[in-house]
């Protein structure tokens, strides 16, 4: 290795530093130097994360080799921007704006803005916008409106139109915090760049610290194993060990990942995933070794001389593939469709086949098939773990994960260290989305440190983590539904195909979303339908905002619209038509939780008519526009059984530290957990700075659960209450004023209060019964109306969004700011779900540019949510929950607006240009669009339905959670 000596003038200082011209970018070596606020995510020039600014010009660092770099040359990073103490307005304008989520992306584009800034001093949004495509920085988090707004203020006090005052958040002097804006307290250091996410913890691990690299061999998506050969890997120079399945053994784990059932119609026997592939290949992302080395390219180098050897199987990449009666056993134990939920309501519970009569002697009636896309959740961090043992003996593994302590029911028995001595700390998070409430990541890493002894680190490269990480799961669809003369839906008939993908773990909870949400939030009488979920050979279904639903939406939404054109109703009215009133049922036949469907649309109509006036203004041969409405939903908790605790203690000096695993990925597990502390304790007169947060260490946080099912605001919400009142009460006097700490501790009276939340609390919650759908499983519900406006360049097929309106009802909001970022990201999921995003070709859908990640172009800067907040008087301070609603249908909103745009009906997503196109080809020939011939999803949807009622399952009560295998407890 030839090695250069030089010097760079880094944020004003020239600095002496080592490099190797040859293979270091500008971005490894300021990382090396500690300048870690310099972020890498893809790696590939497509993110912008990395963004400095070089001789004044700003440029993607990942890219850049240093060799190609002249000495003496200037280069800005974000910490030559500003510090905590000396912050720059860009940085104060990103914290007050809203414009730090995650925070990931956060370091590159105030760089970016700084840049922008020098060359234009008064940008417009358009022009700001420009910029950020032009450079590429991309924000998954936001919605980028947040991030526009903040250029704007940042730029008008650079200006010295506005003062730093002027932009930022005062306390309110009446203490009354709830709804306000309040910022994060992880956004110092976020804008700052000292958020020490991942890979920064890496680079500060001490240097004997082993580095971990996958065999991922990618050269099959289903085999058999003949032979997994090392001899050569563990020659090679650097390497310490080479593990494969019989290490982890050997070191006393089982090398499988526990997993239990959620459903009593599932069939899996024995648990489906392994830490380390040892007979079988499942899926292209599969793991078969592990190679721990002194360095990463050393581990890397050994890793690619690892042999594997195997005899390809078929190949079932889809669940249409996965369910033909041909198919062969996927995982041996068990049928490729694993798991199955009906619904049946009105006369279907008498007789299913009643309401096919139903909607054949209906005044109208429509059918259709649909496909949801298998999305990848593009988090712009990818994947990161270090484990080690600590100095109390537990096997610490610090990691982004949703579920700190769900983490270690999965990692289980599978690595040789016992469940209670295994620490699972979260890493600062560069978001998720979903994918890390899997802790397959976190089994590698903690089998590397168990077989090893030795702390290791084990960071993905963008391309591995695509293949290794979940996805939304894929979804075929068939349906019917009908209406009367009046617009009255009288009846709908549905059936599911969900592509599990390799694994089973979640399959069989994941059904009961499609059976709650399609058709929500309507009255139909009459309901047939089912959804069932299939093992593939791609990769595994995990969890994604809203979790479930879209796919349903995808199907109803679509045929809603298609019912009202059919009826000669418009879309809106239809909708009117058919939302439910106080009072009527569910498709699981139970009252909605709350009933704001009226006024919600009362607040969205003026908007919509104006949309519809001026797309039929702004319509030309040449760019055709429309509009286009979805309603969409999502419940709150996990269930029945959900449950979350945390603690409050008062310190020396009067403030709060509060120990919760609200897990922060960026979606607001930080600032949640304060405005529900502040809200709590407002008898203290607490501020949000004396609030001081614990959070996500299992070893010293109690459990608050998941951060997912838009459960934490209302779970911890509800466990700081109970905790609170306890504190409070405590500290009250009987004059009524509070003791201090001294006078607590001299009077011998506990500082520190628990405080734990069961859902079972709320009235005749239920898990939906196996064989009807009837239930009511959780305690409330989120509402959102979506209306999309598009412009169709009828040229190319393109599709823009140019307006987006969402109308939702989250309970009563707990920080605006934190809820409009949920809001406008999902929205900004929702887009690219609908027009580009997929996970489906391995090859190509490596990174998140290829895989259809939107850009701030892609994502109209007319992003409105406009609120009803009911006050939920189930949840806390009036709150539901915030986050899944956002992501749940705003999709369809989009491919119904396409339609009414330009007549193409986009049946199986993404609608890209060329689909769009093609429609429009066809259409100008003066032909029709075919839909798709109805899916065979396993079974005809009567006969199957027919054979559930004949053979019915005992229903498994409200905690049904059957641990497998070697999982001999309720583990979740
Ligand atoms: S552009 Fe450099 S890390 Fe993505
Ligand atoms: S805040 Fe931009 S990627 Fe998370």
């Amino acid at each position: 290795m030839k090695l250069r000596k030089m010097w760079l003038n880094i944020n004003g200082a020239n600095r002496m530093l080592i490099c190797n011209p040859e293979k270091d970018t500008l971005a490894d070596v300021l990382r090396r130097m500690g300048l870690t606020g310099t972020k890498v995510g893809c790696n590939k020039g497509v993110c912008g994360s990395c963004s400095v600014i070089l001789n004044g010009k700003l440029i993607r660092s990942c890219t850049k080799k240093i060799g190609k770099i002249d000495e003496y040359s200037q280069v800005l990073t974000i910490e030559g921007i500003g510090t905590p103490t000396n912050l720059h307005p860009i940085q104060v304008a990103w914290m007050q704006l809203g414009a730090v989520q995650c925070g990931f992306c956060v370091p590159g584009f105030i760089v970016s803005t700084y840049a922008l800034l020098l060359e234009n001093k008064k940008p417009t949004r358009e022009e700001v916008r420009d910029w950020f495509q032009k450079h590429r920085n991309v924000c998954r988090c936001t919605g980028y409106k947040q991030i526009v707004d903040a250029v704007m203020a940042a730029a008008e006090v650079m200006r010295g139109e506005k003062t730093i005052e002027d932009i930022s958040f005062k306390n309110p002097t009446d203490g009354e915090y709830y709804g306000k804006p309040v910022i994060r307290p992880t956004a110092l250091a976020k804008v700052c760049g000292l958020a020490d996410y991942g890979d920064d913890q890496e680079l500060k691990m001490p240097a004997e610290s082993l580095k971990v690299v996958m065999v991922q061999p990618k050269i099959a998506h289903h085999a058999n194993i003949i032979k997994i050969d090392t001899s050569e890997a563990e020659k090679m120079p650097g390497v310490v060990k080479v593990i494969t399945a019989k290490d982890i053994k050997a070191a006393g784990g089982t090398n499988i990942m526990a997993e239990g059932h959620f459903h009593e119609r599932t069939t899996i026997m024995v648990p489906s995933r392994t830490v380390l592939c040892e007979d079988k290949i499942y899926r292209y992302g599969d793991v078969v070794a592990l190679v721990c080395a002194d360095t990463k390219d050393h581990a890397r180098a050994a890793a690619e001389k690892v042999k594997v050897e195997i005899e390809k199987l078929p190949e079932y990449l889809g669940y249409l593939d996965a369910v033909m009666p041909d198919a062969m056993r996927i995982h041996k134990d068990t049928p490729n469709i694993f798991a199955l939920q009906p619904v049946l309501k009105g006369v279907g519970l008498d007789e299913p086949s009643k309401v096919a009569e139903v909607i054949d002697n209906s005044a109208f009636s429509v059918e259709g098939s649909f496909f949801a896309t298998r999305e990848p959740h593009l988090s712009i961090e990818g994947d990161t773990v270090q484990a080690y043992f600590d100095e109390d003996g537990f096997l610490a593994i610090q990691c982004k994960s949703q579920g700190v302590y769900s983490s270690i029911g999965r990692i289980g028995n599978s690595v040789g260290v016992p469940k209670d001595k295994i620490r699972i700390i979260m890493n600062p998070t560069g978001a998720s989305f979903g994918w890390s409430t899997n802790a397959g990541d976190l089994c590698l890493a903690a089998a590397a440190t168990a077989v090893t002894k030795m702390p290791v680190a084990l960071s993905m490269t963008y391309e591995e983590h695509q293949h290794f990480s979940g996805k939304r799961r894929p979804c075929h669809s068939n349906g019917r539904v009908a209406c009367d003369k009046n617009g009255k839906i009288t009846a709908t008939e549905f059936e599911f195909g969900m592509d599990q993908g390799a694994y089973t773990f979640g399959g069989d909870d994941i059904i009961s979303k499609q059976v709650r949400f399609a058709f929500f939030p309507y009255v139909v009488p009459n309901v047939a339908g089912i959804s069932r979920i299939a093992i593939t050979n791609h990769n595994f279904g995990t969890a994604y905002r809203s979790y479930g639903s879209p796919q349903a939406f995808t199907l109803s939404e679509a045929l809603m619209d298609m019912l009202a054109e059919k009826a000669g109703i418009d879309p809106f009215e239809f909708r009117w038509r058919n939302i439910a009133r106080t009072g009527e049922l569910n498709i699981n036949s139970h009252p909605f939780r709350l009933y704001p469907m009226e006024k919600m649309m009362e607040m969205m109509k003026p908007h919509y008519d104006k949309a519809v006036k001026e797309a039929k203004e702004k319509d030309t041969p040449e760019v055709r526009r429309g509009v286009g409405l979805a309603w969409g939903g999502f419940n709150v908790s996990e269930g029945p059984t959900d449950h979350a605790t945390v603690r409050l203690e008062l310190n020396p000096d009067g403030t709060i530290t509060k120990y919760d695993t609200w897990q922060e990925l960026g979606q607001g597990g930080d600032i949640g957990s304060v405005m529900v502390t502040l809200e709590a304790l407002k008898p203290l007169g607490i501020t949000p700075e004396q609030i001081k947060l614990v959070q996500s260490d299992t070893k010293i946080c109690p459990d608050s659960g998941m951060s997912a099912g838009s459960r934490s605001h209302y779970m911890n919400g509800h466990a700081t209450i109970i905790a609170a009142e306890k504190l409070i009460n405590a500290m009250k006097k009987k004059d009524g004023t509070f003791r201090t700490y001294d006078e607590m501790v001299k009077e011998g009276i506990a500082t520190k209060y628990e405080g734990k939340y069961m859902t079972i609390v709320t009235p005749g919650l239920s898990r939906l019964d196996p064989n009807t759908g009837i239930g009511d499983p959780t305690p409330a519900f989120t509402y959102a109306l979506n209306m999309a406006e598009v412009a169709v360049d009828t040229k190319t097929g393109k599709t823009t969004v140019t307006r987006f309106i969402c109308v939702a009802d989250v309970g009563k909001v707990g920080n605006i700011d934190a809820v409009n970022g949920q809001a406008y990201g999902g929205i900004s999921h929702s887009i690219g779900f609908a027009l580009s995003e997929n996970y489906d070709d391995v090859t190509k859908h490596t990174n998140i540019a290829s895989s259809g990640v939107p850009y701030i172009k892609d994502i109209p800067d007319e992003l409105h949510v406009f609120y009803h907040e009911s006050d939920d008087k189930t949840g806390p301070f009036g709150s539901s929950g915030a986050s899944e609603a956002f992501q749940a249908s705003g999709h369809v909103a989009v491919l119904n607006a396409i339609y009414n745009a330009c007549g193409v009906r986009v049946f199986e997503m993404p609608a890209t240009k060329e689909k769009v196109k093609e429609g429009l080809d066809i259409l100008a020939k003066g032909g029709k669009i075919n839909p798709p011939k109805k899916y065979f999803l396993g079974a005809d949807l009567y006969d199957e339905l027919e054979e559930i009622k004949a053979n019915p399952v005992p229903y498994g009560g409200i905690d049904f959670f059957k641990p497998l295998g070697a999982a001999g407890e309720r583990f979740f």
